[in-house]
């Protein structure tokens, strides 16, 4: 049977990328940099790659100045990686012998990125989430790395980029949603600025002008200008993938952990998560990366508009043909799964994109208008699979990404195995020969032809599993530090491939560090030939037409920190206990139901160990200290008074709940999400509440203040409360 919906995707991706993979190549951009910028002068793709000097010769550069997981050092004799999970800084001799798996220096917290400078000391910067810090080290033979410098920033520091001159630092920190630049000479911080929620990856251009960061919630970026003086701070659109959106829609996106920049700074790329980009059975959308032309800041790829027919899921059951098989490269439904770091490799004019959900390292065309479907290869690094719940036992949840000075070999860091690896990359100067048949088969010219980059949709789908092949080397770093129990859990929390778990993504796809996507995700129920089950679904559009619905709203909760309780869990309390919520979700994660070959058992044990990752494992974010002032101690007695009666539900002894549900008064849905029937929610835990919006189960509010402002005498009662008292309530809640 061929659905007919497969056919007209195929044919509108074949469309809309033949049309724009004709674009020119990063060094060609008509009109993308202004004339006489920096940026124009500085390098250009193709040019020889920088051998590593030897001791004693001109100074060296950083081998790259966006940090990461894991970093090379520039002499390449050591990779560093921030090894979150056991708290140290590792240095790991290269190159990798199992015998040697290098030390780990301890941090002052938990390490986030780090970032290996060039200079004849060769220092190695590290961000540090709680207490927020910059650390400079320095090699030292004896030690491993030596603290030369410790600067405090906003607390839940992790992203960093160095300017090219590299005396400036970038630093983003995360949950208090601030970047800051740091003077590495003095190490003192130079300035800090607010941005939008969960600030990560960070680039700055070629010609130190400006820093784009990206966020792990929403696709817009935001940019920096005027690093070394006054910064002054935009918002950037970039919607995520416009070739597999719906027509005309701009699509959100989450996971954007990580951006690099081609040689030239020209183009931007921005690799994350696409929610609700259309594919077959596509579900929660797909990877992608997303290019913006920095000299513009305009993306790449067009949206595409015309009355072209909205697209629709196919159903999970249709029978898979050569011929029906959607021609999106890399398989069904995404190419790669949660995407976690990103490294450019000027050679090939390609990306790797590290896939931490399905132990997969993707290199992709970064000369295509969307990477994501031209694919060049596909590097499976995970090995040791468990024989019953499907996650690698070496080399699972790749996290951090470097690349050799002559950029034949890859590293990747493995955060749930605690492995680094050595990837042997294809030669791009062997093209379509060197590349693995399959996966690579619509792209494989591309990379030898880069300006005629050829969109994967053009060519035939993946027919076989690419044949196996491991990684070159691998070097186990240390064992999980919470026992093996919990480790299966953490194995799991990140996994995609587990198909009793998830239908492909993993519970980080959407509980990012364990905090949230700030997505509001639909629950439809909808028939396939097995009968009626309830899914989540991205966007109206990733439902089978023939269902007409659109799904009841449900925005991701976040987990760090709020998981202590027995329960009752789900928006409506319908879990009695965490395992219990557990087990539904995984009927829910997916599409059309837990697997037939599914047992109660296999479920209930992958719940216990994820259970026990979720209260163990899970890093609530930081909290602010301090004395409250006047106004956050009237928001609190606004709180607790029989007036306004918050504290009678949101009971602060029990982490701000009393974890029953309530009816609220009914409010038309939001365009786009369906009426739920069952308009009774269980009152949300107040913990953290200040750093995660959008609230309530649709989303509805964007902000405590507007929340307030709506919310009338619907929980509670605010109307009788003056402008000030408002604040001052707000201010309150931003402290819990
Ligand atoms: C597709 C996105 C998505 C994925 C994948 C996902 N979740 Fe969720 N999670 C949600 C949403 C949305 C809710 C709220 C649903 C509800 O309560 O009806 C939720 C609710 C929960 C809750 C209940 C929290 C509470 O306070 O009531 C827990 C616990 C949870 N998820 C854990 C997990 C775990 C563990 C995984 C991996 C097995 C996972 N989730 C995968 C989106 C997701
Ligand atoms: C009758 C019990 C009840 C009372 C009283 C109550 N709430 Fe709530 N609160 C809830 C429920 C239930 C929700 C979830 C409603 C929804 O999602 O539509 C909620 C949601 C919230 C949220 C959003 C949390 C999130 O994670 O999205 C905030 C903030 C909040 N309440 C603050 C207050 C304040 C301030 C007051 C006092 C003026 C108050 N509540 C009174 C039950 C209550």
């Amino acid at each position: 049977m061929l659905h007919p919906a497969t056919r007209t995707l195929a044919a509108l991706l074949a469309l809309a990328a033949g049309a724009c993979s004709r674009g020119p190549a990063p060094g060609t951009d008509a009109g993308a940099a202004p004339a006489g910028s920096a940026g124009a002068s500085i390098g250009s793709a193709g040019a020889p790659v920088d051998p590593p000097a030897p001791p004693g010769a001109a100074p060296l550069r950083a081998p790259v100045r966006e940090g990461g997981a894991l970093a090379r050092a520039a002499r390449e004799d050591a990779l560093y990686v921030a090894d979150e999970d056991h708290g140290v800084v590792r240095v790991v001799p290269l190159p990798l012998d199992p015998e040697r798996p290098g030390a780990g220096v301890p941090a002052p917290g938990r390490p986030a990125q780090v970032l290996a400078l060039g200079g004849p000391e060769g220092r190695v910067l590290a961000t540090v989430r709680d207490p927020g810090l910059l650390l400079i080290l320095r090699p030292d033979a004896a030690a491993g790395l030596v603290e030369v410098g410790r600067v405090p920033l906003p607390a839940d520091a992790w992203g960093i980029a160095v300017t090219p001159d590299e005396k400036t630092a970038i630093v983003t920190s995360a949950w208090t949603h601030k970047v800051s630049a740091v003077d590495l000479e003095t190490a003192r911080p130079r300035w800090t600025v607010d941005v939008a929620r969960e600030p990560r990856g960070v680039a700055v251009l070629p010609d130190g002008s400006a820093a784009y960061v990206s966020h792990l919630v929403g696709a817009d970026l935001t940019r920096i200008d005027d690093l070394g003086g006054a910064p002054r701070v935009r918002r950037v659109a970039l919607p995520a993938s416009p070739l597999r959106a719906p027509s005309g829609e701009r699509l959100a996106a989450s996971l954007g952990y990580a951006l690099a920049l081609s040689e030239d700074g020209r183009r931007l790329f921005a690799a994350r998560h696409a929610l609700g980009a259309m594919g077959h059975a596509a579900w929660f959308g797909a990877a992608t990366v997303d290019v913006l032309i920095t000299g513009r800041d305009e993306p790449l790829a067009p949206p595409h508009h015309g009355n072209l027919p909205v697209l629709r899921s196919a159903f999970a059951e249709q029978v898979i043909t050569p011929e029906s098989v959607i021609t999106l490269p890399g398989a069904s439904v995404t190419p790669v799964t949660q995407p976690r770091a990103v490294a450019y490799r000027k050679r090939a004019r390609t990306l790797l994109v590290a896939g931490e959900g399905d132990d997969l390292v993707l290199e992709v065309d970064a000369t295509a208008v969307d990477p994501t479907l031209a694919i060049v290869k596909s590097y499976p690094v995970g090995g040791r699979y468990d024989p019953h719940i499907r996650v690698a036992g070496t080399c699972g949840a790749p996290t951090g990404l470097a690349l050799s000075a002559d950029e034949a070999t890859a590293w990747v860091f493995c955060r749930s195995t605690g492995d680094v690896a050595a990837l042997r990359l294809h030669d791009p100067a062997a093209g379509a020969a060197a590349a693995t048949a399959g996966s690579a088969a619509a792209t494989a010219g591309s990379a030898a032809t880069p300006a005629g980059s050829v969109a994967a949709s053009a060519g035939a789908a993946p027919t076989a599993a690419p044949p196996p092949e491991g990684p070159a080397a691998l070097v186990h770093l240390a064992d999980d530090p919470l026992g093996p129990e919990v480790a299966k859990g953490r194995r799991l929390f990140y996994n995609a491939l587990d198909g009793t778990v998830s239908g492909n993504l993993g519970c980080a796809g959407c509980h990012p560090d364990g905090r949230d996507d700030g997505y509001v995700w639909r629950e439809a129920t909808f028939s396939t030939a097995d009968g009626e089950h309830a899914n989540f679904v991205g966007r109206p559009e990733n439902i089978p037409e023939v269902a007409k619905r659109k799904g009841v709203p449900r925005r991701t909760p976040m987990l760090a920190g709020n998981v202590g309780a027995a329960g009752p869990y789900g928006w409506h309390g319908e879990s009695e206990d965490l395992v219990s919520r557990l087990q539904t979700g995984m009927g829910l994660h997916r599409w059309g139901g837990l697997p037939i070959d599914h047992t109660p058992a296999g479920v209930a044990a992958r719940a216990t160990v994820l259970a026990m990752f979720l209260r163990r494992g899970l890093v609530a974010p930081p909290r602010a200290e301090g004395a409250p002032d006047e106004r956050v101690k009237r928001g609190r007695e606004i709180f607790r008074s029989d007036e306004a009666k918050c504290s009678r539900c949101h009971v602060p002894e029990s982490d701000y709940t009393d974890r029953m549900a309530y009816p609220m008064p009914k409010r038309p849905p939001l365009p786009g999400y369906d009426e739920d029937p069952r308009p009774e929610y269980k009152t949300p835990s107040l913990r953290f509440v200040g750093g995660r919006p959008p609230y309530l189960h649709d989303g509805r509010a964007g902000t405590l203040a507007e929340l307030i402002e709506q919310n009338a005498d619907r929980m509670g009662k605010t109307s009788h409360l003056s402008p000030e008292d408002r604040a001052a309530l707000v201010a309150f809640l931003e402290t819990l």
